[in-house]
């Protein structure tokens, strides 16, 4: 008798899922080769010189762009749902000081799927609606979290006002500068949709047992949490920290890479040059510096990829989206750990709008395994267990 695996052999392991088409979507195209991001058929690039988030939500949720008065009324709909419910305001105000906002994120949501009326009503006019409240929502705790955790209140938004603008003003108290609010709708953009990114597929298999979308996008929260995913760009700032200065880079780079560990911010699963995002978010983050007078992050930043990039290039890693976006965030003043925050205050646009296509055409998600483990084992008693 075996206590091998003797189950029969499935189809070869493929490690990561990589490459594995699981599903057709119109919502987001990546050229990883070339470097190339679409949402809906419109280039990132494109999208990031000239709209607004707002319009970049509507275009994920709706497939095309809104006229004027489709998207005056966005606008109104959205800071209207920018004000939590009392009852999920008084847990955040229980909670300790020092909880991470991911945490909190997770935990808001899942108090608004408690209170929601709506939050079981899987018509797609209501899930269309849930959407768009969880936009402003995710937005409003990660602010409200970081006011209520020094001590202060939270505040409501300014109604003429972009979703940038108003989330940096719901985090400071004041008005922003117009370049920052310009820089945090580009960073919005770019990183409001991602194909089939491990957060996104994590909302699609949940989705796809039927669970409902507060359920949903509690999984991408905390799959988007990971350093190897949306944690990454306040990784970034932590290696930038610790390396410390300019000329520190190159010696720290060849410590770090003796002990075989990842740079982060580099490397990506689907892209063979530099990702597009990190393009844009460079340019920024080197523009903030020289408004701010604080050009060592950029610096930095730009000498270590200089330092790294070329010993990695054989195997395809690039900067990725994290990289820049680090440097740029430090400057406008945003606390590290609302880096990952704000990934997931832009991603539940294309989170909802991939929950919306799951819903639509709906089959559970259920791959299988190959099993190594024994199969012919016989029940032994307690006592005769060593
Ligand atoms: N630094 C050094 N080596 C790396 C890095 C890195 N950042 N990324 C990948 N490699 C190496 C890795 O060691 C492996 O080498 P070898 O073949 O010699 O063993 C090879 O490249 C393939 O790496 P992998 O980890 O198997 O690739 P993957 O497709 O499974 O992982 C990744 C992609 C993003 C998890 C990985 O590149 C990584 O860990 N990067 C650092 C974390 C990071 O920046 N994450 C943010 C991703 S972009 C934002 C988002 O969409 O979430």
């Amino acid at each position: 008798m075996s206590d091998k695996a003797d189950a029969p052999k499935k189809s070869q392991v493929v490690s990561g899922l990589q490459d594995i088409v699981i599903t057709q979507q119109d919502i987001c195209y990546i050229d990883g080769e070339k470097g190339r991001v679409i949402y809906r058929g419109y280039d990132i690039a494109d999208l990031a010189h000239n709209a607004t988030f707002e319009e970049v939500c509507y275009l994920l949720w709706h497939g095309d762009l809104p006229n004027q008065t489709q998207l005056d009324e966005l606008r109104e709909q959205l800071t209207a749902a920018m004000m939590l419910p009392s009852e999920l305001l008084l847990i955040l105000r229980a909670l300790p000081t020092n909880a991470e906002p991911m945490r909190v994120l997770e935990t808001g949501v899942a108090v608004l799927g408690m209170i929601d009326p709506e939050a079981n009503d899987d018509a797609h006019a209501s899930d269309m609606l849930k959407a768009l409240r969880l936009t402003a929502q995710l937005t409003c705790i990660t602010t409200a979290w970081h006011r209520i955790r020094e001590g202060k209140y939270p505040i409501l938004p300014v109604p003429e006002k972009t979703f940038a603008y108003n989330f940096l003003y719901m985090l400071f108290g004041e008005a922003p500068d117009a370049y920052a609010v310009d820089t945090l709708n580009v960073a919005l953009i770019l990183h409001a949709d991602h194909e089939l990114n491990a957060s996104t597929f994590a909302a699609r298999v949940t989705a796809a047992t039927l669970s409902d979308m507060h359920s949903a996008v509690i999984s991408a929260i905390g799959t988007l949490k990971g350093p190897l995913h949306g944690g990454a760009n306040q990784a970034v700032m932590e290696m930038l920290e610790e390396i410390g200065t300019p000329e520190n880079v190159e010696p720290w780079l060849e410590d770090f890479l003796a002990q075989k560990k990842k740079v982060m911010g580099f490397g990506h699963r689907v892209y063979r040059t530099k990702d597009p995002r990190a393009v844009v978010l460079e340019e920024m983050s080197e523009e903030l510096g020289k408004r701010s007078g604080q050009t060592k992050w950029y610096e930095m930043s730009r000498r270590l990829e200089t330092a790294f990039q070329p010993k990695v290039a054989a195997k395809g890693i690039y900067p990725n989206v994290d990289f820049y976006s680090a440097s740029a965030y430090h400057v406008m003043g945003i606390p590290h750990d609302l880096f990952t925050p704000i990934f997931a205050c832009s991603r539940i646009a294309g989170w909802s709008a991939h929950l919306l296509e799951q819903y639509a055409d709906n089959r559970l998600i259920r791959p299988t395994s190959e099993y190594t483990g024994a199969t012919d084992l016989v029940w032994k008693p307690i006592e005769e267990r060593s």
